[in-house]
């Protein structure tokens, strides 16, 4: 079994399924794509990985351990973060400030200075730290991406969940997330799930895709895979499905 596994996820609101009987194992060390058309249930499996969400049947498994009755705040310190599809930050903080509410997330007891340390040597991975003392209102929205990228990296997880982090970002800034990406897994040893509008950049980090639809499953393999198969091709109605240059 992988880090991450859903093991038949189910689950409704009201008459709509969002996920229908969902199975999924994420390596470690692996980036794992999940795609799928708008409300297809993307963004519900993060709530329900997070804890956000609560299932009615299945579970979800990190690193062999059930989090059926983990609560949403013990999930960050067990090594899972992530970041929101609609940019979710504290405007009036810094983004010093709003980068150490990750690493308080992860380490209550350490001191203040090697928060701040830590909280800036992130800012600076993630090529922003020039920013550190500026309020977080008013930056461009990719900057704004970036700072929740860095919240999510400080509470030092093993797992990151990524809710379309290309959304809003221009063809230049998204070859360098391509590359940060493919960073995060072969230099910090990450394991990703990336959940992705944009096909080119799944389709080339990605060591595994899933698709969902409807909120269930239409194919899981390797991204060339999924990319010829013919419900995958119909599920897109062929417009956003573009070939991998
Ligand atoms: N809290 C909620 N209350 C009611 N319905 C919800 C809730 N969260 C999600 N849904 C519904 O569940 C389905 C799946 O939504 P979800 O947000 O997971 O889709 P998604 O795959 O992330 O889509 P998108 O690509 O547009 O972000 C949708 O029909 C959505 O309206
Ligand atoms: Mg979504």
């Amino acid at each position: 079994m992988g880090l991450l596994a859903l093991e038949n996820a189910r689950l409704r609101f009201g008459g709509i399924v969002a996920l229908d009987d969902v199975s999924l194992d994420v390596a470690e060390g692996t980036i794992a794509g999940l795609i799928g058309p708008n409300g297809a249930g993307k963004t519900t499996a993060f709530n329900v990985i997070t804890r956000l969400y609560r299932l009615e049947s299945g579970d979800v498994v990190f690193d062999g351990h059930s989090l059926r009755h983990t609560p949403p705040s013990r999930v960050v310190r067990m090594g899972i973060a992530r970041t929101f599809q609609n940019v979710e930050l504290f405007p009036t903080m810094t983004v010093l400030e709003n980068v150490l509410v990750g690493g308080h997330a992860f380490a209550r007891m350490k001191r203040e200075s090697e928060l701040r340390k830590d909280a800036l040597d992130t800012l600076e991975l993630v090529g922003i730290h020039m920013h550190a003392d500026r309020p977080a209102a008013g930056l461009p929205f990719g900057t704004l991406k970036r700072i929740e990228l860095a919240r999510a990296l400080a509470s030092k997880p093993r797992l990151l969940l990524l809710d379309e982090p290309a959304g809003g970002l221009n063809h230049e800034e998204v070859g360098e997330l391509a590359d940060f990406i493919r960073r995060l897994r072969d230099e910090l040893k990450l394991t990703i799930l990336l959940v992705e509008h944009h096909m080119n950049l799944v389709m080339q980090v990605s060591d595994h895709v899933t698709v969902l639809n409807f909120g269930r499953t239409i194919a899981s393999g390797p991204p060339a895979e999924v990319q010829r198969d013919p419900q995958v091709i119909e599920a897109y109605l062929g417009g956003e499905l573009e070939p991998v240059a």
